[in-house]
């Protein structure tokens, strides 16, 4: 197969080609770039690989421009990249050795195209297109991606515990492509995740969540996390999440697989977000079920509190993850502790009062919160579920109501503590705090209005009956 019309339309990878048959060098495009062309998927990401120096050739192509382009150089791990407008090139040599990106491991052999292909990841990610001039533009497929492509299969280049060993995080790639692309893991690759799933283990917290991410920003991640679960390889990070995963019965009450559950959560939000964090609240909404089951005869199987429980697992199991501890931690966690609260402002006797407090404690957020209610509706009797997402429309309007009345989506105290200390002429104490919490409930009670004047006016009742008057001038 020749590729020529295909890349030509690249300018560089002729000019890269060309300083190639200067230096005397095979050269070649490999990797992901070669299958996402294939695929027709746009990427900006050039790998280049020559058999020799990946370093000389990346000088000469920078030195083959007029102007001056940005040239970063590895040394020892003999690689060498060019930025160049929105384009990434990466220029290595040929290895005898398993090929990594990130390999905190210096340079391995040098060795021979083939060599090179042999040392691959997957298939599909061992194709290379030759670009010197006399080959320029044929594909050199010697493990037939191109058939794989097709087939819609990954598949390890040689014996799947060899290409495992090399580097155990491929067994996440396997499944990352097949999430990301709509592949099927050929089942010899499968069994090779099956049989090498707890060599996991020593790759670092940081890659495993970096690919886990990719999965879980994939268009339908329930695919990628039903892979992990049969691989096993979920059970080498994420225990908790496997724990979710199974019926319990006594006599004819049983309660659903909490697992399938959370993926199909999972699967609803990614329709309405591709925030990474909202999709995480999904994956973390019922962490806390296994441990808050409990069974009860008269009303069979609950799990009370397990949004609580759910929200103090949050940082430890971010922690434990490698994701950030941050304000998107905080986020995760808030949505995981509300994501009950809606449900229960369905009834029609709700007070305004309960509403406010929801959006007061929700903040910005309550947008995210009603689109996680909603996915957490998966029912599969459809008039149940148009009855429950009819709920929530009228929760959402009541929510909108009393927001346009009271603006308490984002509080800010109609007083200060500094204004409640100049007007009594206190010093910072216990009793400030109480004024400004006794006024901001009032707020949320519906009792005074969310402005200045009716705070003040509250402000000087509650100091009266505290025993405290106003500072003489
Ligand atoms: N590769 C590998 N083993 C790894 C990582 C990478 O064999 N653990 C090889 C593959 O040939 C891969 C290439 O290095 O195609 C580039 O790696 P990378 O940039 O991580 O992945 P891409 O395939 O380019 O895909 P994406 O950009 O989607 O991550």
């Amino acid at each position: 197969m020749n590729l020529t019309k295909e890349i030509d339309q690249i300018e560089v990878i002729r000019r890269v080609g060309e300083c190639a048959d200067e230096l005397g060098l095979e050269a070649y495009v490999v990797g992901g770039f070669v299958r996402d062309l294939l695929l027709k998927r746009p990427s900006k990401d050039l790998d280049f690989v020559c058999v020799g120096s990946g370093i000389s050739l990346a000088q000469k192509v920078a030195d083959s421009f007029d102007h001056h382009v940005p040239l970063s150089v590895f040394k020892n791990f003999g690689t060498a990249m060019i930025k160049l407008e929105d384009w990434e090139l990466e220029f290595v040599g040929a290895r005898k050795e398993s090929y990594r990106h990130d390999s905190r491991k210096p340079i391995v052999e040098d060795g021979t195209l083939q060599e090179d292909q042999d040392r691959r990841d997957f298939t599909i990610n061992a194709m290379a297109i030759s670009i010197n001039s006399a080959s320029y533009g044929d594909l050199v497929d010697p493990f037939d991606g191109v058939r794989d492509l097709k087939r819609k299969i990954i598949k390890t280049p040689l014996d799947p515990d060899t290409t495992f060993s090399d580097d155990p995080l491929r067994m996440l790639r396997a499944v990352r492509f097949a999430t990301q692309l709509g592949f099927d893991i050929e089942p010899g690759t499968f069994d090779g995740l099956i049989r090498n799933a707890e060599r996991l283990q020593i790759i670092s917290g940081e890659r495993i969540i970096d690919e886990l991410n990719k999965i879980i920003l994939a268009e339908k991640p329930s695919y990628g996390f039903k892979l992990l679960f049969v691989s096993k390889l979920l059970h080498q990070f994420f225990p908790e999440m496997v724990e979710l995963q199974g019926v319990d019965s006594v006599g004819d009450k049983s309660h659903k697989d909490n697992f399938y559950h959370t993926l199909q959560v999972l699967d609803n939000i990614c329709e309405s977000t591709d925030d990474l964090w909202l999709r995480w609240a999904a994956i973390m909404h019922d962490i806390a079920k296994p441990a808050t089951k409990r069974f009860n005869a008269k009303v069979g199987w609950t799990f009370h509190g397990h949004e609580d429980k759910g929200a103090r697992m949050t940082p430890k199991i971010f922690r434990k993850l490698k994701l950030p501890m941050d304000e998107r931690m905080k986020y995760v966690q808030k949505l995981v502790r509300l994501h009950l609260r809606p449900i229960a402002l369905v009834n029609d006797k709700v007070t305004d009062s309960a509403v406010r407090r929801l959006v007061y404690e929700a903040g910005d957020d309550v947008d995210d919160l009603m689109k996680l209610c909603r996915a957490d509706v998966t029912s599969k009797n459809s008039n149940k579920v148009k009855r429950f997402l009819a709920n929530f429309d009228k929760v959402e309007q009541k929510i909108q109501e009393v927001e346009e009345k009271d603006h308490v989506r984002n509080f800010q105290p109609p007083v200060s503590g500094e204004e409640i200390m100049e007007i009594f002429g206190l010093s910072p104490s216990k009793v400030v705090g109480e004024l400004k919490e006794e006024i901001k409930e009032a707020i949320l009670e519906g009792q005074i209005g969310n402005n200045k004047e009716q705070a003040i006016e509250l402000m000087y009742e509650l100091a009266k009956a505290k025993g405290i008057s106003k500072k003489e001038n």
